[in-house]
């Protein structure tokens, strides 16, 4: 298998915008996973060395904030919310008919990248549950097969 050789000369960009300052930590993680998609092992690594800060910190920020992800996301990102507003309103059997659809469970990527399906706990968007965010928008009132009839017109 082919390791995809990755551009660390984006973080140049990015260091440039936030500065290099050890309390760049958080900003610079968020822009990199805007940039690459996710944190890869190499740039985790690349900001350590870039903000010499020890590799053990940068990780441990990198998996406390749920904001950032370490392993590759699909193209789209559909988080569905299973918090207690949505739970009761019927969030489980939505969860259930999209596994179904597309074969995998919540929390991971179809294989063809297109799509990473994650179940969240509240969107703070109760009134409209069950909600979701589909990529940056969220859509509330779902039932089954609103969300399959969202996931088939996704590109
Ligand atoms: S419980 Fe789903 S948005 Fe709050």
């Amino acid at each position: 298998m082919t390791e995809e050789v990755l551009d660390l000369t984006k973080l140049d960009e990015i260091a440039k915008e936030v500065g290099e300052e050890r309390g760049a930590l958080i900003p610079i993680l968020q822009r990199a996973q805007h940039t690459y998609g996710y944190l890869p092992k190499e740039v985790l690594r690349a900001i350590s060395e870039r903000l010499s800060v020890p590799l053990s910190r940068v990780l441990g920020v990198a998996t406390f904030y749920s904001q950032f992800h370490l392993t590759p996301r699909g193209r789209h990102v559909i988080q569905q919310c299973d918090g207690t507003a949505c739970h009761v309103r019927g969030a489980k059997r939505i969860i259930s008919a999209v596994e179904r659809k597309l074969g995998i469970k919540a929390g991971e990527m179809t294989p063809d990248l297109k799509l990473t399906y994650e179940v969240v706990y509240c969107l703070g968007c109760c009134a409209i549950g069950p909600a979701a965010m589909v990529d940056e928008q969220v859509v509330g009132q779902l039932v089954p097969e609103k969300m399959l009839k969202i996931i088939d017109e996704l590109e």
